[in-house]
């Protein structure tokens, strides 16, 4: 069976683009493949975090991931940071990786531009990314169009590694939507949507109530326009709706442009309203029963325990390989 390695860090409100790039498709890989689903609080830290705010956001991604549809008899959920393995082979990648790699990360110019100082594990964030998926010599990362760079540079340390110390890893592969694998802001499409945006306004959040998803949704930026149509060049603000539309209506561009022929932009805007909140709102009705029932705790344990067979099997091979003395 295939092995899928993925994982969301816990930093602020989840949104619909972590669920379209990611989420969703943990869910439906569970069925056919051998799953690890983590929970990057390692990544988290990478930027300052209330450690009470980091506590709360891990225990909600969690809670997420099972109101989702992750089932923890079929996929490992664990948090990176229980799994002692990832942090270590991270260090021994980073021993790898050179600095104009890193450099060139679009991720981390984002993160950094503009601040006064800036962690270096924000700089390295990417050796410990390559880390997680390497440890369980994953073949498919289900991911958003954004990690992509991260993922290349994930292949060339295997290949690297597997050069100079001898053949262990997988290649592993990107496993994205076809269609909106980058979901941008509702109010600048030019801009990714980011759970931690500032702007509440910008990004629809998988725990938004209803009506804040109505709201959000009718105030979002589209053109002067009134023609549905995908044109992603011309028509950036619709042709985003219509790539979410598409995920939560189950429907192709072409059916949902025949649609709203002729119709403007009201009916599409309101209708996809509705597909949204009928697909989160029995999350949200999952969500408060799992975290109310203290469920968590009892899954992250069984998660890392299983993670950490693979892990610390790959981390002894590696060890081995470089030449460390492992008993
Ligand atoms: P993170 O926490 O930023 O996002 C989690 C996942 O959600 C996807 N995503 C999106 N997809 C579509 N449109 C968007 N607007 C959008 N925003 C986020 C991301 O692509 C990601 O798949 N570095 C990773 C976490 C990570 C990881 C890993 C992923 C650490 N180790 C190993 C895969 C394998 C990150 O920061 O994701």
């Amino acid at each position: 069976m295939k092995r899928v390695l993925s994982g969301i860090q816990p930093s602020g409100q989840l949104t619909i683009g972590n669920y379209i790039g990611a989420l969703r498709n943990f869910v439906k890989l569970q069925h056919s493949h051998s799953c690890y689903f983590m929970i990057v609080d390692l990544h988290a830290i990478t930027v300052p975090q209330e450690p009470a705010a980091l506590k709360e956001q891990t225990e909600s991604v969690a809670a997420l991931y099972l109101a989702a549809g992750i089932d923890p008899a079929k996929a490992s959920i664990f948090l990176q940071s229980q799994v002692s393995a990832h942090a270590e082979l991270g260090w021994l990648l980073t021993t790898l990786t050179y600095m104009g790699e890193l450099e060139r990360m679009t991720q981390f110019k984002d993160k950094s531009s503009g601040k006064e100082s800036v962690g270096a594990g924000l700089f390295t964030y990417p050796s410990l990314m390559a880390a997680d998926i390497l440890l369980y010599k994953a073949d498919l990362i289900p991911v958003g169009d954004d990690q992509k760079q991260h993922l290349e540079l994930t292949r060339d340390l295997a290949v690297r590694f597997n050069n100079r110390f001898g053949e262990l890893f997988a290649m592993p592969e990107p496993y994205m939507p076809e269609i909106a694998g980058r979901v941008m802001s509702l109010d600048d499409a030019s801009k990714k949507m980011s759970k931690s945006n500032p702007n509440a306004a910008s990004f629809i959040a998988i725990l938004d109530e209803p009506d804040v998803i109505r709201k959000k949704l009718s105030r979002a930026v589209t053109d002067s326009g009134r023609e549905v149509k995908y044109d992603p060049q011309n028509k950036p603000e619709v042709s985003n709706l219509i790539g979410i539309y598409s995920h939560f209506a189950e429907l192709s561009v072409a059916e949902i442009e025949a649609k709203y022929e002729g119709q403007g932009y009201g009916p599409f805007k309101k209708e996809l309203a509705e597909h949204i909140v009928s697909v989160l709102e029995p999350i949200q009705q999952r969500y408060k029963e799992i975290r109310s029932s203290g469920a968590v705790h009892d899954v992250l344990k069984k998660g890392a325990e299983e993670a950490a067979i693979v892990a610390n099997e790959t981390l002894r091979e590696v060890k081995k390989l470089m030449g460390f003395l492992v008993n």
